[in-house]
């Protein structure tokens, strides 16, 4: 920002930012100038254009400066702000978990479509989620599921800290119960069995394709949150492995998987007993969530 005793009006602030994030190859320039400005002003960014020709004190271009300097070391928007939206739900993030993404909206709205169509009788749906992150999934079924019960493990300590802080800030912390443990020494640590629905979005990113992957994310987001650190299919398989022991009978798994793993996702569940498959899209037409269902003893 150019240094002399300029005042600076909201709106130059809006034409400047967007002008220079774009330059410098930020996407969404304009949106993320409006929030970063929202934030400094303490109003939302709509109102911003009300107060389109309102000064900005020297200590609020300051403080938009260093929000600014954020994003421009590639820290995502939402870690600068320190909240993010999921499924209407306004959660707490920080770099103890991962960002969640819109399209882990699709996996909430299939898990909590199904149990209000097919397991809206039962006095409790118990409900596991596996790698809960910022808790996101785990919270979005406790309040949409009004007969739920959750149970919601990490292997990340930090993790399951910001993923209570969530459940409290929600209002949903009487029905998830937060479990640090890892999922892949399941063995060695069974919590509980007898869950009518597993839900799950593991960390799916092969460890090949992490050095690809754009900075913000790359720098920023835990790498344990994002890769398996092999091949990407470690957590499907076990998932699938674990489910006739972790489910009631004919109880039904739901996962997200990366673009094009899919198909790879549903054979490894059918090779471990699952049936029922089904394959949802999300809005870009990519195959998002794999459903399946598992029986203790194999009914075919
Ligand atoms: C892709 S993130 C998903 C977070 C959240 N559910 C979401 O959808 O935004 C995967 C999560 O799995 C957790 N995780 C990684 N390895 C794990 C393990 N061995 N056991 C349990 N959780 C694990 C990570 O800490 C991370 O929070």
């Amino acid at each position: 920002m150019p240094v002399e005793e300029k005042v600076w009006t909201v709106i130059d602030i809006i034409r400047w930012g967007t002008g220079y994030l774009a330059e410098k190859g930020f996407d969404e320039a304009r949106l993320t100038v409006e929030l970063l400005l929202g934030e400094t002003l303490g109003v939302k960014r709509f109102d911003l254009y009300v107060k389109h020709d309102q000064p900005l004190k020297k200590s609020e271009l300051d403080q938009f400066k260093v929000l600014l300097k954020r994003r421009l070391s590639h820290e995502p928007v939402q870690y600068i702000l320190g909240k993010t939206n999921f499924y209407s739900i306004e959660l707490k993030v920080d770099k103890r978990a991962l960002i969640p993404r819109p399209e882990t909206e699709i996996l909430a709205e299939a898990v909590i479509e199904h149990c209000r169509t097919f397991l809206s009788q039962k006095d409790v749906v118990r409900v596991l989620d596996v790698g809960t992150g910022s808790g996101c999934l785990a919270i979005a079924v406790a309040k949409f599921v009004k007969n739920s019960s959750v149970v919601a493990i990490d292997k990340s300590a930090a993790a399951i800290e910001l993923a209570k802080e969530n459940a409290r800030g929600t209002g949903t912390e009487e029905k998830i119960t937060f479990v640090q443990s890892d999922f892949l020494k399941l063995e060695n640590n069974v919590f509980e069995t007898g869950f009518d629905v597993i839900i799950s979005n593991p960390p799916y990113i092969p460890e090949s394709e992490l050095a690809s992957l754009a900075q913000d994310i790359r720098d920023f987001e835990p790498v344990d949150a994002l890769s398996d650190g092999r091949d990407g299919m470690t957590f499907f398989r076990k998932i699938s492995e674990a489910a006739p022991m972790l489910l009631r009978d004919g109880g039904w798994v739901f996962v997200e998987t990366a673009y094009g793993q899919a198909k790879d996702v549903a054979r490894i569940f059918s090779e471990n007993g699952g049936t029922e498959l089904l394959v949802k899209k999300d809005l870009s037409n990519i195959e998002r969530v794999v459903r399946s269902r598992f029986f203790s003893s194999r009914h075919d």
